[in-house]
This record gives C-alpha cells, sequence and structure tokens, in this order.
C-alpha cells in the first residue's frame, strides 16, 4: 500500500484526477469505479475543470460503475447516487448515462440487483481503478462495520452512525434511507487499482485503523491491507493517526 500525505484536500484531488486520467488515457476500454460522498467532489470538478479547458483526455470509451446506491428513494431523486454521479461527473465529461452503470434499487430489480451488478462488473473486464472514500466508522462503499471481507454485492442496512453523517445531504435523517445496495468487500478488492482519498480531521481515525490496525471486519477498510495496489492520497488533517 503506498500511502502519500499531501498538505490541503486540493493536492488530492489533483493527484487524484492524474492518477484517473492516466488510466483512462493508457487503456483502451477504461473502466471506473466512481464513489460518491464528499469527498471525491474536487476530484470530480478538476477532472471536469481539465476536460471543458481541452485539457483531459477522451472519455468517449470510458465505462463507470457506482460503488453503491440507497434503497427506496423514488426515481431521480437527486441524492440518489445515479443522480449524483451524473450531476457531478460524467455528465459533463460526456460520459452516456448507458456507460454508467449502478446497482438496481428499483423493487422490481432488488431481489436479482447484486447478481446482476456482479455479472455486469464481470463482462466489463473489472474496475481498472476504483476511488473509494472511507466512512468515519471505516466503512468502505456501504460495508459497514461487521462486513464479510469477501462480501459481494448486496443488500445492507446502514448503521445510525452512518445515516447521521449522511443527513446533511438531505432534509433530516429521516429522510436518510436506512436499506443500501452496494459492491462487497471482496468485490470492491477485485478491482486492479484502488485509490483510497481522505481528507479532514474526522477521517483522522478510521484511515489510522484502515491503514495500520489490524485485518478486521470491524474496520472493513482494513482490507485494503489485502490488495496488492493501492494508493492512499490523504491531506494532513486526515493523515495526523498515522
Ligand atoms: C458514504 C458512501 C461512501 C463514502 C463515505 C464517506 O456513505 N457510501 O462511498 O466513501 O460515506 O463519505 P464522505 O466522503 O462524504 O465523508
Amino acid at each position: 500500500m503506498e500511502v502519500v500525505p499531501l498538505e490541503t484536500s486540493d493536492d488530492v484531488a489533483r493527484l487524484a484526477a492524474d492518477v484517473i486520467e492516466t488510466v483512462v488515457r493508457t487503456r483502451t476500454s477504461p473502466v471506473l469505479g466512481l464513489a460518491t460522498g464528499s469527498t471525491p467532489l474536487p476530484t470530480y470538478r478538476e477532472l471536469v475543470r481539465r476536460h471543458v479547458a481541452g485539457a483531459g483526455p477522451s472519455y468517449d470509451a470510458v465505462r463507470c460503475f457506482n460503488l453503491d446506491e440507497y434503497i427506496g428513494l423514488p426515481p431521480g431523486h437527486p441524492e440518489s447516487y445515479r443522480a449524483t454521479i451524473a450531476r457531478e461527473l460524467t455528465d459533463a465529461l460526456g460520459i452516456a448515462p448507458e456507460r454508467v452503470h449502478g446497482p438496481d434499487p428499483t423493487p422490481e430489480g432488488l431481489p436479482t440487483a447484486g447478481e446482476r451488478y456482479e455479472a455486469a462488473l464481470a463482462a466489463a473486464g473489472g474496475v481498472d481503478v476504483q476511488v473509494l472514500g472511507i466512512g468515519s466508522d471505516g466503512h468502505l462503499a456501504f460495508n459497514e462495520p461487521g462486513s464479510s471481507l469477501g462480501s459481494l454485492t448486496r443488500l445492507k442496512t446502514l448503521t445510525e452512525e452512518t445515516r447521521r453523517d449522511n443527513a446533511r445531504f438531505f432534509g433530516s435523517i429521516d429522510e436518510v434511507p436506512r436499506h443500501v445496495l452496494t459492491q462487497g468487500l471482496g468485490t470492491i478488492l477485485r478491482a486492479r487499482h484502488l485509490l483510497l482519498l481522505a481528507t479532514g480531521a474526522g477521517k483522522a481515525a478510521a484511515l489510522a485503523a484502515a491503514v495500520e490496525g489490524p485485518l478486521t471486519a470491524s474496520c472493513p477498510a482494513s482490507v485494503l491491507q489485502l490488495h496488492p495496489h493501492v494508493t492512499v492520497l490523504c491531506d494532513g488533517p486526515a493523515a495526523a493517526g498515522l
């Protein structure tokens, strides 16, 4: 695992954008794994800024896989992860919606959503670079503490801590869904390169546990220690516990 402590979150965004652009430039059919949450937003803005300035690579051949999705939001809800990724990144990069795959949270789709998502991922040849954030409780995607280290894409129940953390995107905690579909930890480990971004003091304890603590389901992000190609980009406050 390569841990790169940087000064600011802008430095993290610039370096993360460089890593993603390199994959897009060098692979013939690049597959990007995309995370939501606040942490990757400056990176996505940097990619869009470069694209609009004509300085980015061509995204024509890119396919994207969203890491996770809420269950129970009305279709098109602005906080669904499908809508968020389209708004924050893929629309602006000119990546057509049919090239952006996410777990299917519709009531009809739900029973087979995990299986179909895994099949689509395999058919695309797997993820070249997977962008990840980390939850304050050490979760990865929506794999809460206690998640099986070998888990695949499936339905999960959110902890109150995560619902509280994510309430800022909604009117109140009551509006935050209780259930989600998420790539499993085993799914995440299949990506060829994992790019974990961590910014802010609120991530210091979780990042230290993930990178330097024991491998344990109590800290799902500790599975990163099992992967042969992980890059951790963190700002000063997030690196404080290392
Ligand atoms: C969310 C997402 C994760 C994200 C994490 C941290 O619940 N499902 O993919 O990494 O929480 O979010 P943030 O970056 O907003 O702190």
